[in-house]
């Protein structure tokens, strides 16, 4: 219980990757770790491995009904969302991304003149949350406004921690951070259906459709009745998939960089190189190329997605083990990214191992940070533009410093964040002339 998440790596570790009932109390979930296995129930028998059960109640509480679900709901919610974070769609988003993040480093310039410390996932989440609310949101709501939004979410995210751990516990009794969890909720909402208000009487703004917008008018279409209902959960499931889980994996990288100073040279070098002087633009992103392998590394080690639940359908068997309907399995990258039989030094940070992709042989469910088979993750491409540029603002600016260094562990949220607070203290490498 003390470190559940690195627990459950060590289980996989243990077993070789074979399929291990986990017992918690009356609750006795099956570990599914080896890639072969990872296939199976995400891909080849994805229709038997719902996302039903026990672990889902927690989260579906406020993300409600749509693309985190199933069935129809999934289904009808896909073929709006797909279309919105298509490459097409990403690549036009590109620039104001840019631009938002790059403004919103600046910001940081503060940090770096009174030198002080500052916990690293709290501002890592406020960038993530601007350059989303700007991006998806269409600049719709207010700077101060949105800044009370990230802080609502994580809360969400980690305040569901007991309730994933002891997931069989009935609602009627309350647990550590049920209260903390419905306040957020409530706070979420009191933020979002105002929002929803709004464009709805707005309408499309300059011509350009964005994800509140596009939502409206399909939900609408669809159900004018529930229609507003529907688009506040779709808005609050893509707002929770889309920072919680962008923002922790820059904190983890910042932990990480202390440990591999000889990385971090490597990476200022590279930005330097790239970038120079400029401000950072999308198509730096495909220069950056040790860079991306430094974040896929990242993500291999510290898969914010964790802990993927499902729930057996119909009886079944998984690597020779009878899987009876209703049972509940996990699947988690954090410990399939860690099997000994599919990595050389698994526990070792080596972003060289994603060198030459060409010659590298490894099973396709080996790394798998974003899930796979029909609900991969729909954010991918947003991630992989987002993310470089988060860490190339910061790094043309200035270094980063961790001041608490620390063993860490991961606290088994929403996603998996550092349990330990990622104090950072900035060093200028160029400041801005404002203040
Ligand atoms: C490091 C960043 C991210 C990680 C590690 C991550 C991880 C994941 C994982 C593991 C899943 C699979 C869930 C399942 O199979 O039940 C998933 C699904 C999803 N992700 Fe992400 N994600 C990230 C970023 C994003 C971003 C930026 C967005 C949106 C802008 C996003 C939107 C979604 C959506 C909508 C789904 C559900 C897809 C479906 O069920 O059809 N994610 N993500």
């Amino acid at each position: 219980m003390k470190d559940p998440v690195t627990e459950l790596a060590k289980m996989g570790t243990e077993a070789a990757g074979q399929v291990v009932r986990v017992g918690l109390g009356p609750f006795r979930p099956y570990l599914i770790s080896h890639p072969d296995h990872v296939q199976q129930v995400l891909t080849a028998q994805w229709g038997n491995f719902r996302r039903e059960g026990m672990f889902w109640r927690p989260v579906r509480r406020v993300t409600g009904k749509g693309i985190l679900r199933e069935g129809d709901e999934w289904v009808s919610a896909k073929k709006i969302l797909q279309p919105l974070f298509a490459p097409k769609y990403t690549s036009a988003m590109a620039e104001g991304m840019a631009d938002a993040i790059a403004e919103r480093v600046v910001e940081l310039d503060g940090h770096a003149r009174t030198g002080q410390p500052f916990d690293g996932a709290e501002e890592m989440t406020a960038i993530i949350n601007q350059a989303v609310v700007k991006v998806l949101f269409g600049g719709r709501i207010s700077r101060a406004t949105s800044e009370l939004l990230a802080p609502e979410f994580a809360t969400c995210a980690t305040s569901i921690a007991f309730r994933l751990l002891l997931p069989f516990v009935p609602y009627s009794v309350k647990v550590p951070g049920d209260r903390a969890y419905l306040r957020a909720m409530k706070n979420i909402d009191e933020i979002v259906y105002p929002l929803i208000e709004q464009t709805r009487r707005e309408g499309v703004r300059d011509g350009k459709p964005d994800l509140i917008s596009s939502l409206l008018a399909a939900r609408l279409a669809e159900d004018p009745a529930e229609g507003v209902r529907q688009v506040r959960d779709d808005l609050v499931s893509v707002y929770a998939t889309a920072t919680e889980t962008t923002a922790m994996t820059l904190t983890w990288l910042w932990a990480v960089l202390h440990d591999h100073p000889e990385i971090s040279a490597r990476l200022h070098q590279e930005i330097d190189r790239v970038v120079g002087d400029g401000p950072v633009r999308p198509e730096h992103v495909g220069q950056l190329t040790y860079l991306n392998m430094v974040l896929q590394e990242v993500l291999r080690l510290f898969p914010a997605g964790w802990l993927i639940p499902r729930m057996a359908v119909a009886d079944t068997e998984i690597g020779g083990v009878r899987i009876k309907a209703g049972s509940q399995v996990m699947i988690s990258p954090y410990a399939t990214h860690r099997l000994p039989e599919f990595w050389e030094r698994p526990l070792e940070f080596d972003p060289e191992r994603w060198a030459d992709q060409s010659t590298t042989r490894r099973h396709r469910y080996a790394f798998f940070p974003f899930g796979a088979g029909p609900h991969a993750c729909l954010g991918q491409n947003l991630f992989r533009l987002e993310a470089p540029l988060v860490i190339a603002n910061l790094l043309t600016r200035y270094r980063l410093v961790l001041t608490n260094p620390q063993r860490l562990t991961a606290l088994p949220g929403a996603s998996a964040r550092p349990k330990q607070p990622i104090m950072l203290r900035l060093v200028p490498i160029k400041l801005s002339r404002t203040k």
